[in-house]
């Protein structure tokens, strides 16, 4: 058995293993095949590769891929990607023939090694609460628990057509909200989890390389009432998946409920207006009033999903 990186040849074999084996993630999502093995190729492409390879000399590699192979199949796979003072662990899955026998564990060491020298001082994931293989699994190497969060679903998205318009203060997001924005958010949040997640102007503009290479058209409102931006919820599609996504909705003390939900309402009709079947959001439980905004317009909370950290020492 081989730990190396993903290579394009093993499009195929993760996109089987994402399938199979997150079916509660999948029956949200609706992975697309074809959208998504065209990211994967475009993520093999020579220039893009050119510009990872670069960003790794300079120890800024914005995600890492550690796969296990054995006798030229994939059996194990681990994907590392990094926010502002953490690295983030998904798709860590294990071929049910080579399950305990310590894969996951070594695939979920690399990627602790790698944030750990990329400057990073914590590891986070996130875990379906009902999944208690994989919970037994990172409480046996350390991790705690950071906070509950949930999937949100509306699977009637186009009932929320034609979509509000002219609503007074809710208009597109600026880059220049971003600071404001995240400041906000970052009140609102536990010391521990804005620690761990600092919420930074970054996070609301998106980087559009990672745009782009994720195939997703990608947009994003702000309710200002004239004195700036007091909340803020972004909306993307992907031709990789079925469902659109909303982010966790940012809602400042003093906005209004109908103004949250207009917001949110603004980012779903234009969701369903690109004729997905569902729209889709994960919202930690400390932002009441993201909750209460999707409520608002026919989301509900479908899969309790807990966030987990550990130190990379
Ligand atoms: C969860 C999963 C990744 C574990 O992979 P694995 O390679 O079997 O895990 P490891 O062999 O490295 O296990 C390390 C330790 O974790 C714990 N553990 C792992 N699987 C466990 C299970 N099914 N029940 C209880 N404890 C378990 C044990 O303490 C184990 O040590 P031990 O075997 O010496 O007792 C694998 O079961 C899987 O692919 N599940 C489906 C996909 C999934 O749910 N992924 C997690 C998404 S967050």
């Amino acid at each position: 058995m081989i730990v190396r990186e993903l290579r394009v040849r093993d499009a195929a074999d993760l996109l089987g293993f994402l399938q199979r084996y997150f079916p509660e993630e999948e029956a949200l999502l609706g992975t697309r095949p074809e959208g998504f093995l065209e990211i994967v190729r475009r993520l093999f492409r020579w220039d893009v590769r050119l510009v990872l390879a670069l960003l790794r000399l300079v120890r800024r590699p914005i995600f890492r891929f550690f796969v296990i192979e054995d006798g030229g199949r994939l059996v194990a796979t681990t994907l590392l990607t990094f926010s502002k003072a953490a690295g983030y662990v998904s798709m860590v899955v294990v071929d049910p023939a080579y399950r305990r026998r310590g894969l996951a564990r070594e695939l979920l060491d690399r990627a602790r090694r790698a944030t750990r020298s990329r400057g990073k001082p914590f590891l986070v994931l996130d875990v379906l609460a009902a999944n208690a293989p994989a919970r037994a699994l990172y409480e046996r190497i350390g991790f705690r628990t950071l906070r509950a969060t949930a999937y949100y679903v509306q699977d009637a998205p186009e009932s929320l057509l034609p979509g509000p318009t002219g609503i007074p203060g809710i208009r597109p997001f600026d880059r220049r909200d971003a600071p404001a924005l995240a400041a906000i958010a970052g009140r609102g949040r536990p010391p521990e989890v804005e620690r761990v997640l600092p919420s930074t102007p970054r996070e609301l503009t998106g980087s559009s390389w990672e745009g782009a290479l994720l195939a997703s058209e990608l947009t994003a409102w702000v309710y200002d009432p004239g004195s700036g931006p007091q909340a803020w919820v972004s909306a993307a599609v992907s031709r990789a998946t079925e469902a659109g996504h909303l982010s966790s909705p940012i809602v400042g003390p003093s906005v209004p409920a109908e103004a949250a939900a207009s917001l949110v309402r603004t980012a779903a009709a234009w969701c369903a207006a690109r004729r997905v079947p569902r729209v889709m959001t994960m919202v930690p439980e400390e932002n009441t009033g993201g909750r209460a905004a999707l409520e608002g317009v026919g989301f509900r909370s479908v899969i309790p999903v807990l966030t987990l950290y550990r130190s990379v020492a």
